[in-house]
């Protein structure tokens, strides 16, 4: 199964994405992940991806397509992969056209006007990569799976958060267009509860 979960920041993606590769038993390739991992350990990846994640803009193209494309020619994606924050424009699309035929284009559609609360009151575990709302966790600072110290990410802040909003309806949404096109996009509502948008993606999975 080889999908895409398309949404715009703080719509769900990494929060269904870590459940979707559990129960399809592929990998979650998050670009998003990846970069971190890459600012994390100073690598000159890291010292380039930072400068724009921390404006809230796209990392450059020629960087990000290249990471993918070398992550799919990995073996455990040789069945399939959940991309999560890859494409995220017209360009990384067509690129990935040309090297892995993507199945399904899942949208996790949420009112942008209601991402911004979700995102500055998000907190994840550095440890396990877990993430929470600060309005599930009772005032707790720490991860109930591994019992990490929950941080805040650098780009979650208000002004960072407005510009991904901004970069997301300018580059991001109109691959939704895209995908209708191709005939491969399926759309869930991402406002309801995590467990109730997880039936839905499984069910327009099939
Ligand atoms: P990335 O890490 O991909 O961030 P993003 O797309 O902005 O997405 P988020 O991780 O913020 O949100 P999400 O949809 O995963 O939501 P989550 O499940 O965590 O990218 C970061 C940066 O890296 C980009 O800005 C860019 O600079 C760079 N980058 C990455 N990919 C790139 C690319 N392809 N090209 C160029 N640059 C790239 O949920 C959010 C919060 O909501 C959590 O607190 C969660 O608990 C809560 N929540 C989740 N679901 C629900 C629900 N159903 N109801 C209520 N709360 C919920």
């Amino acid at each position: 199964m080889k999908i895409i979960l398309l949404g715009a920041p703080g719509a769900g993606k990494g929060t269904q994405a870590k459940r979707l590769a559990e129960k399809y038993e592929i990998p979650h390739i998050s670009t998003g992940d990846i970069f971190r991992a890459n600012i994390k350990n100073a690598t000159p990846i890291g010292v380039v991806a930072k400068s724009y994640i921390d404006k809230g803009q796209l990392v450059p193209d020629e960087v990000t397509v290249e990471i993918v494309k070398q992550r799919l020619q990995e073996e455990d994606a040789e069945k399939g992969y959940l991309l999560d924050g890859f494409p995220r424009n017209i360009f990384q699309a067509e690129e990935l056209d040309k090297f892995s035929n993507v199945e399904k284009v899942v949208d996790i559609n949420v009112d942008l006007d209601k991402l911004l609360a979700r995102i500055t009151g998000r907190r994840v575990c550095p440890k396990c990569g877990e993430s929470y709302h600060v309005t599930m966790l009772n005032g707790s600072t720490t991860c109930s799976h591994c019992g990490g110290e929950l941080v805040q990410r650098p780009d979650d802040n208000e002004e960072t958060v407005k510009s991904r909003l901004s970069v997301y309806e300018k580059q991001t949404a109109p691959l939704i267009e895209y995908y209708k096109k191709a005939g491969k996009l399926v759309t869930v509502d991402g406002d309801k509860a995590i467990d109730e948008v997880f039936k839905a993606i499984v069910e327009v999975l099939g």
